[in-house]
This record gives structure tokens, sequence and C-alpha cells, in this order.
């Protein structure tokens, strides 16, 4: 490969990495659909076992995630679901349901 098409090679990568298509802002609402079949589309479903989300206060919503990923609450799932989500998604998830009305 002639250094031309090296450094034509280089150049290309880093113009298609950091173009915005590839910058991954972390989405709460991505993250909640994984969370929908328990707790609902809309963080409430009419199922006790399952907390309603919606409307909860962020912060709330956040200590318990990272409570539950850091075993600090008891939980029957929730600390083996937290455990898959950086804090920074669990941040970004909390904020998504307290923002639901
Ligand atoms: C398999 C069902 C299931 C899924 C999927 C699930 N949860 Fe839960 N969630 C529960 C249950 C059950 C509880 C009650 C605590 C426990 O026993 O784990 C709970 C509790 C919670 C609580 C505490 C609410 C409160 O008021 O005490 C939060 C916050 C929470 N879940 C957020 C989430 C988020 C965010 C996701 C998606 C990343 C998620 N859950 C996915 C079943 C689920």
């Amino acid at each position: 490969m002639s250094i031309i098409k090296i450094t034509t090679s280089i150049v290309l990568f880093f113009i298609v990495f950091n173009s915005p298509v590839w910058a991954t802002e972390v989405s709460g609402k991505m993250i909640a659909y994984s969370c929908s079949g328990c707790h609902g589309t809309d963080g409430q479903l009419a199922s006790p076992g399952n907390p309603t989300l919606k409307s909860q206060p962020a912060d709330d919503l956040e200590e318990k995630l990272l409570r539950f990923k850091y075993d600090k609450l008891a939980s029957s799932i929730m600390g083996r679901i937290a455990k898959g989500y950086t804090d920074t998604e669990l941040k970004a998830v909390a904020r998504y349901f307290s923002l639901l009305k």
C-alpha cells in the first residue's frame, strides 16, 4: 500500500469516527426500553410487584439504582439488572423516568 493510500485511510478513519453520527450520548430513553417489560413503557404498570417509576425525582431513582448495583439495597431482580449499566447510564435512565408525566 502506498503512503498516500495509508494516509488517506487514516484521515478517513478520523473523519468517520469523529463525525456526530458516531457520537453516542447516553440515551435514557433507549435504556428505558429494556425496563418497560416490568415497569411499563411509560414507567407505570398495573402490577404491584413492579414499582411506578414515572415522576419520581431523578435523584431518588438514581440513588436507588446505584444502591441496587452496589448491593446496598436488597432486591429480587434489580441488583442484577443495575449491574449491567454504567453509573452514567443509570443516571440517564433515572432522569428519563423522572421526566415522564
Ligand atoms: C424483570 C423485571 C424488571 C426489569 C426488567 C426492571 N425492573 Fe426495576 N424493579 C423490578 C422489581 C421487581 C423491583 C422491586 C425491587 C426488586 O425486588 O428488585 C424494581 C424496582 C426498581 C426501582 C426502585 C423503585 C422504587 O420506587 O423503589 C427502580 C428505580 C427501578 N426498578 C428501575 C429500573 C430500571 C431503570 C430498569 C431498566 C434498566 C428496570 N428497573 C428494569 C423489576 C424490574
